[in-house]
Order: C-alpha cells, then structure tokens, then sequence
C-alpha cells in the first residue's frame, strides 16, 4: 500500500542495518505502521513513570491486545535488586491480572536518565514472560527509538526454541 511506503521507518529508508537479523517490515500482515507508532508513543509516555534510583535507565513498554486494548508498564527497581521488574514484565502482569490472555504485539523503549540512544531489547526473563502467553509465530516486538525509527521482530526470532508451556504436555 502506498501510504504504508510513506510510513516505512526512518531505520529502514535510510538503509541502516537491523540490530539483529530477522527484522520484519510493518504491514497489515503483521502489525502495521500506524499502531507501531502509537505503541511506541503509550510506551515512551512511560519512560517517565520508571521507578529506577539504582540504574537511572527507564524503561517504558506498551502492550497491545488481540481486542486492541493497550497496557503499558515501567520499569520499577528494588533496594535487594533482584526483585526489579522489567517494564515489560510489568505491563504483562498488569494485562494478566485484568484477565486479558491473547496478545498482539509490544512496543519497547528506554534510554538512561530518559535519553534514548539504542534500541531497548527485551532480557531473557521477559522474553520467556512472552512465550508463556504468546505465540512466538504471531506476537511482535518493537524496538524503538522514536515513534519513526524503529524496528519490527518476531518473538520466535528473538528466543529460537523457547519452552512453552506446550513442552509440558509432551
Ligand atoms: N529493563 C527493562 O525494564 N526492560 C528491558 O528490556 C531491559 C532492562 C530495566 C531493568 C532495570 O530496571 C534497568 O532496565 C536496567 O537493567
């Protein structure tokens, strides 16, 4: 579609090269340019609600559902470290507990002291939080440094083989 041509990030029009192989390009096949943009923005719109006083890296997420609602989740840190939560742990726990189960897509960005400088990829925790409730087929991830400068995974591109819980039944 021409108005998707128009759209395509600035990351991909200038021919830069993908973070990690296996960068998809929005379309309506996937998740298109449009909701890319506006995840990107509930997620940067969160960078600022970070609880992060050991790191000062904020991170926001925004996570949208197979019936199109949003959550959105920050980062929020612990004084004993370990029991930090990533921003996008937060934003699927918050979906979860409102009883949502099917999921679409999530928008990721974060940078120290609020300045976005690189992609955000998500840590390995929050990727296995992902396969729990998606599938890895069909659940995209946005790395994004701005609503126009982004790109588009897939969540089996980014955790290969992941243990699901279809590994249980087996
Ligand atoms: N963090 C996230 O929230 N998401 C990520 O994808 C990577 C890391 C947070 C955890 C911690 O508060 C800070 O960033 C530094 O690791």
């Amino acid at each position: 579609m021409g108005e998707e041509k128009l759209n395509v990030p600035v990351c991909q029009k200038k021919g830069e090269l993908a973070p990690f192989a296996g960068a998809l390009a929005p379309s309506s096949d996937t998740v298109n340019d449009l909701i890319c943009r506006e995840l990107i923005a509930e997620a940067k719109k969160m960078m600022a609600r970070a609880y992060n006083p050991y790191s000062g890296f904020q991170v926001g997420a925004a996570l949208l559902t197979a019936g199109k609602k949003i959550y959105t989740g920050c980062n929020i840190e612990n004084a004993a470290y370990s029991p930090t939560l990533c921003a996008e742990r937060t934003a699927f726990f918050k979906a979860v507990s409102e009883g949502e189960r099917e999921f679409t897509a999530i928008a990721i960005i974060g940078g120290r002291k609020g300045l976005v400088t690189d992609y955000t990829p998500p840590c390995g925790v929050c990727r296995q939080v992902m396969m729990e409730f998606c599938n890895p087929k069909k659940f995209y991830i946005i790395l994004a440094r701005s609503e126009e400068d982004y790109w588009l995974y897939r969540l089996d591109e980014l955790l290969p083989m992941g243990f699901s819980p279809k590994n249980l039944e087996r």
